[in-house]
């Protein structure tokens, strides 16, 4: 899969919601109610990180729910790719780009958004065919403004912006031309994982639905 198929097939689970969850899994008995929760509020591309022990049992769980479309995000080696594909994950996210991560997905037919938070690092990926990337970490590389004067020269690149992102600060950047959608964690929260309130996550959910209505 070239890097503009895999951009053309981002921009079609960018597209299933204003907001992708960024999601941590720490205990595998939580993975498939709250992917149930979420697809419920409205949100159905998911993002699980690969930052804990059963992250990919997750995925796994995840990938059954109906609705749903289920990607591994912190990709940080060719074997993260390999393992996420293997787990049934739909895409994988990157914080940052490597030629490594980039041909790995490549190969297993992974459809990357890969990070990037500089101009030439936008320009590099655009250079390979991703004209989808994650912008990253959002807020603290510049947040909307920073993505609004990027647009001016490079208008063809569309983002999906994660860190910082809340319900706050969402509209800053789902208003601007260049953003396909944001990524976050506030749909998620440990407490309410921790206390199997699903409810709240699908409460959460929702509002983050209707960002845009
Ligand atoms: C991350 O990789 O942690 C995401 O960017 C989510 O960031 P957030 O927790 O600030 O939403």
């Amino acid at each position: 899969m070239t890097p503009a198929e895999q951009s053309l097939k981002a921009a079609e689970i960018c597209r299933l919601a204003p907001v992708v969850p960024v999601i941590v899994v720490e205990d595998l008995g939580h993975a498939r109610k709250l992917a149930e929760a979420l697809v419920a509020g409205g949100l159905p591309a998911l993002e699980v990180t690969l930052r804990t022990p059963v992250a990919l049992d997750a995925i796994r769980a995840m990938a059954e729910v109906a609705g749903g479309v289920v990607g591994a995000g912190t990709l940080l080696t060719p074997a993260d790719v390999k393992a996420a594909k293997a787990a049934g994950a739909k895409f994988g996210v990157s914080p940052g780009a490597t030629d490594r991560i980039i041909d790995a997905c490549s190969e297993w037919d992974l459809p990357l958004l890969p990070g990037a938070a500089t101009a030439t690092e936008i320009m590099l990926l655009l250079e390979k065919g991703f004209t989808v990337q994650k912008f990253f970490p959002a807020e603290q590389a510049g947040g909307a403004p920073y993505l609004k004067s990027i647009g001016s020269p490079i208008p063809q690149v569309k983002f999906c912006p994660t860190g910082g992102i809340s319900l706050k600060n969402a509209r800053d950047y789902l208003g601007l031309a260049n953003i396909l959608c944001v990524g976050g964690s506030w749909v998620a929260p440990k407490e309410a994982l921790g206390a199997g309130d699903w409810a709240k996550v699908t409460q959460l959910a929702a509002e983050a639905r209707a960002l845009r209505g």
